[in-house]
């Protein structure tokens, strides 16, 4: 977050290129979020297009020497109109579930350009999978195997491409929910099961085994551990030089903190490119793209003052944003107004009945009134995804500013009671 005047008249506070003060009031794009927060009411999650947009094209341009393909992970974010403005981008598609699957074909996506991955896919999904023709299985479990050739048998479909996922065995500078990529995870195959499958290609005459994959893990701290786990890689593929393509997974960091250091994705595609040389790349981001262009509004219910503290009780909570109580991850707030009241050091909490429902501790904020609303910042990923029915809440509406940032729409509406009772006889 950096201050400055613009020209000679107006304060701007500049979160990203999207999302800043002008004035007292925050913005996004072109759009004054008090404007939207009229129609919509709270909580309420706003996206950016246009910034969704720049993050793609930043970290495509970054990984240009590797002409890397670059498939949205959609897990962070499953939000039709990202999804769609991302497959006009040229983006593919990382999806973990036959209902992400399902989703990216709604947005219009080419089958082709997605892959499924995935610790546990049923044989239902795989199926649904062959027949919808993706691009890629990216395969955990040797059973997985026999259940895509089988499927593919079935259906009379040749040459499945499948990515080996490797358990590389490196442990990532990460929140340890978030490392992957170690020995005790459940995720991917060791070398040595790997090596087995390699020789013994025949026994799958469906399938097309013709990539490593390796995702070490998300919000990764330095770029080590990915060296490290692609060396593992490498290693292993020095006897099988017929296997092209190597997925590099997702994990890029976003600053969550306004200072937060970054290590440099410069540095770390300098340090990819001796070693990637003649393969294809595939890389699977999700937060790098989504996070910062989207933001969490709220509103203030209660000023509590108890026990010492001031609580500021929002209409947001857990349910909606689950980051700080899982991982007691960060999340900027910020007032849709600034007001030049006094600070105070307040607990952000949600109306739900956990002592976990906090959305930011020890928080110094402007001293605020109930009525006024709030923005958690940086929401954009792993937000309304991991959103959740909790206490019977219904999710929140999902707004989309477009790409040209001077207007905007309600893209998915607020949940009511009818849906949360519908499938529920
Ligand atoms: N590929 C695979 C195989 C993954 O498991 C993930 C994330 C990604 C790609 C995308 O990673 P990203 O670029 O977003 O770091 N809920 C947590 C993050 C969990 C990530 C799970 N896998 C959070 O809120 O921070």
């Amino acid at each position: 977050m950096s201050p400055f005047y613009f020209g000679w008249l107006r304060w701007i506070m500049v979160y990203n290129s999207s999302i800043r003060y002008i004035d007292d009031s925050l913005f996004i794009d072109g759009i004054d979020l008090a404007s939207i927060v009229r129609q919509v009411s709270t909580p309420t999650y706003i996206y950016s297009l246009k910034r969704v947009g720049e993050n793609y094209r930043r970290i495509r341009e970054a990984f240009a020497p590797l002409a890397a393909q670059i498939h949205f992970s959609v897990k962070a974010n499953g939000n039709l109109a990202i999804l769609r403005s991302l497959s006009r981008a040229g983006a593919g598609f990382d999806c973990v579930s036959a209902g992400e699957i399902d989703r990216c074909l709604r947005a219009g996506a080419p089958a082709q350009d997605i892959v499924f991955a995935g610790v546990g896919k049923t044989r239902a999904e795989i199926a649904f999978a062959v027949s919808a023709g993706i691009g890629w299985f990216n395969v955990e479990n040797l059973a997985e195997l026999h259940y895509i050739n089988s499927s593919a048998d079935d259906l009379g479909v040749d040459a499945v491409k499948v990515a080996l996922r490797l358990n590389p065995q490196v442990t990532a500078n990460t929140h340890p929910y978030m490392a992957t990529g170690h020995g005790a995870a459940k995720f991917g195959l060791t070398a040595d099961v790997i090596r087995d499958i390699l020789t013994r290609q025949s026994d799958y005459p469906r399938l097309s085994i013709a990539g490593i994959h390796i995702h070490i893990g998300s919000q990764l701290g330095d770029t080590a551990a990915t060296l490290a786990a692609l060396d593992a890689a490498l290693d292993l593929l020095a006897a099988h030089p017929r296997i092209r393509t190597i997925n590099l997974g997702g994990g890029l960091p976003v600053a969550y903190r306004a200072h937060d250091a970054q290590p440099s994705l410069g540095d770390l595609v300098s340090e990819l490119i001796p070693r990637l040389a003649g393969y294809d790349v595939l890389l699977e981001p999700g937060r790098s793209i989504v996070a910062d262009a989207g933001l969490l509004v709220a509103e203030l219910l209660y000023v509590k003052r108890q026990a010492g503290q001031v609580f500021y009780i929002i209409d947001a909570s857990m349910a909606e944003l689950i980051r700080p109580a899982l991982y007691d991850a960060h999340h900027e707030v910020a007032p849709l107004r600034k007001t030049d009241r006094e600070p105070v050091v307040a607990q952000v909490v949600g109306p739900v009945c956990e002592s976990a429902d906090v959305l930011a501790r020890d928080r110094e904020l402007p001293a605020l009134q109930a009525g006024d609303h709030v923005a958690l910042m940086t929401a954009g990923a792993y937000g309304m995804s991991m959103a959740s029915n909790y206490n019977a809440r219904p999710r929140p509406a999902e707004v989309v500013v477009s790409e040209s940032g001077d207007n905007w729409r309600v893209s998915r509406r607020r949940e009511t009671f009818d849906d949360l009772a519908q499938s529920d006889k």
